[in-house]
């Protein structure tokens, strides 16, 4: 087999057997395929699509490319959660240890930023020392011990996803449903949970636009997910605007603590208790979303989830004395407030140009190999719907660099439309798949 005939195959629209897809991502994972030849076939996939078969084998080939992690000596069940990715998205930060804490043990398998949304991993590599390329066995025993796990792919653990992940992020190939797809049930398989809740995003700032688009990748994984032995369930949920106020890496860790204290922006909290509702209704430890949102912020409340969080930071390497203390975590010397032009109600606030002022001022990645600067970012101070005061801060900025804030500035100025009309905020959620 050759992978130039692979890629050719794949970009007259022709489908691919299962031996074609495993050996394309062997050699990939292994080297044997260069960046060049991986980077042309994602764009042949993402232009011609895949088949249910397809991407099922796809999906395998990703999750062996490394250990599959069996869990089953652990704890009879597993549970783990993935957003399809969005903007502000720092849902796991909250709802992980919130799950755990209810004696739920949770081992999350979580990636980088991609394009202008917002990855788990650099998140919590904002924390100084939090490791996130624990080897399968660190995965393993941290799971026993504490309850709880968050960790990259590594060369290890999906090393085909972290490599795949890295390059669809900078060649224009991230918003495929079979890429999407593949890329997260992949990783889900490779860690081994055995309940998985999908949190799939709709909307500007994310890669399906459209609910349709939405219901249609999160049945395709729910449906490939209970094929392969999982339970799976997904909820559709809105990114047309940030979640919570803060956007970028350590502000963003900086808020999740903030709601594991009881406080922080209500659309966060809201978000994050159906979310371990969700997963604790998956694991089987309530009847119903219902007791689940009751028993998720019990753990709030009496500390147990912020407690389970720390335990988490430590045992990953992370110095706790920058969760204890949040405002030793990373921050950028120039912090400028953008105040509100008019008055008038918050109409529209484009989530992909926030995400994107983002990665313009280096919160986000350009190149494969670009560095992240943990301590940039925007504060959102309205929420759609909201009667905004004319002069009041809209944005804050924090930022390193002159130039980049204003490259931001100019951005976050164009990403909303205030208006005289008062308009509805939009629902956190849109419905359930495969309640
Ligand atoms: N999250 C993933 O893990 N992969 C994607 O492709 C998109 C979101």
């Amino acid at each position: 087999m050759r992978p130039i005939d692979i890629i050719e195959k794949k970009r007259d629209g022709n489908e691919l057997t299962a031996e074609e897809i495993e050996f394309f991502i062997q050699g990939y994972t292994q080297g044997d395929i260069p960046d060049y030849q991986a980077a042309a076939w994602l764009m042949a996939v993402y232009l011609r699509g895949m088949s249910e078969r397809e991407i099922r084998d796809l999906t395998l080939a990703i999750a062996r490319s490394g250990t599959m992690l069996d869990l089953s000596d652990v704890a009879p069940i597993v549970v783990d959660k993935h957003s399809s990715g969005g903007v502000g998205d720092k849902v796991t930060l909250v709802a992980a240890p919130v799950v755990a804490a209810c004696g739920v043990p949770v081992g999350k398998m979580t990636g980088r930023g991609l394009g202008f949304t917002g990855g788990t991993v650099d998140k919590l590599e904002s924390i100084p020392g939090f490791r996130t390329d624990l080897s399968p066995q660190e995965f393993k025993s941290q799971l026993a011990r504490i309850g709880i796990v968050i960790t990259g792919q590594s060369a290890s653990l999906a090393p085909a996803d972290r490599k795949l992940y890295a390059l669809r992020d900078v060649t224009g190939t991230v918003s495929s449903l079979p890429l999407i797809a593949s890329s997260i049930l992949g990783k889900k398989l490779a860690g081994g949970a055995n309940a998985i809740l999908l949190d799939v995003k709709v909307g500007s700032g994310t890669f399906m636009k459209t609910v349709d688009d939405a219901t249609c990748l999160a049945e395709t994984m729910v449906r490939l997910g209970r094929e392969l032995g999982r339970r799976v369930s997904a909820l559709i949920s809105d990114m047309n605007q940030p979640l919570g106020w803060a956007v970028g890496n350590a502000l963003e860790v900086q808020e999740a603590i903030n709601v594991l204290h009881e406080d922080g922006p209500s659309d966060l909290r809201e978000h994050c208790l159906v979310v371990a509702a969700e997963m604790l209704v998956l694991a089987g430890r309530v009847a119903d979303s219902a007791e689940g949102v009751e028993m998720a912020a019990q753990t709030i409340a009496d500390g147990s989830a912020w407690h389970k969080f720390r335990a988490l930071v430590a045992a990953q390497g992370g110095d706790v004395r920058f969760v204890d203390e949040p405002d030793r975590l990373p921050r950028a010397p120039i912090v400028e407030v953008l105040p509100a032009p008019a008055d008038g109600y918050l109409q529209k606030i484009d989530a992909a140009q926030v995400g994107m002022a983002v990665v313009d001022l280096g919160g986000g990645r350009e190149k494969k190999e670009d560095p992240i600067d943990h301590s940039v970012g925007v504060i959102v101070h309205y929420k759609v719907g909201d009667w905004v005061q004319s002069g009041t801060p809209l944005y804050t900025l924090h930022a390193n660099d002159r130039t980049r804030l204003e490259q931001a500035r100019a951005r976050l100025v164009a990403a909303c439309t205030i208006g005289p009309e008062p308009v509805s905020p939009p629902p956190l959620f849109y419905k359930k798949i495969g309640a």
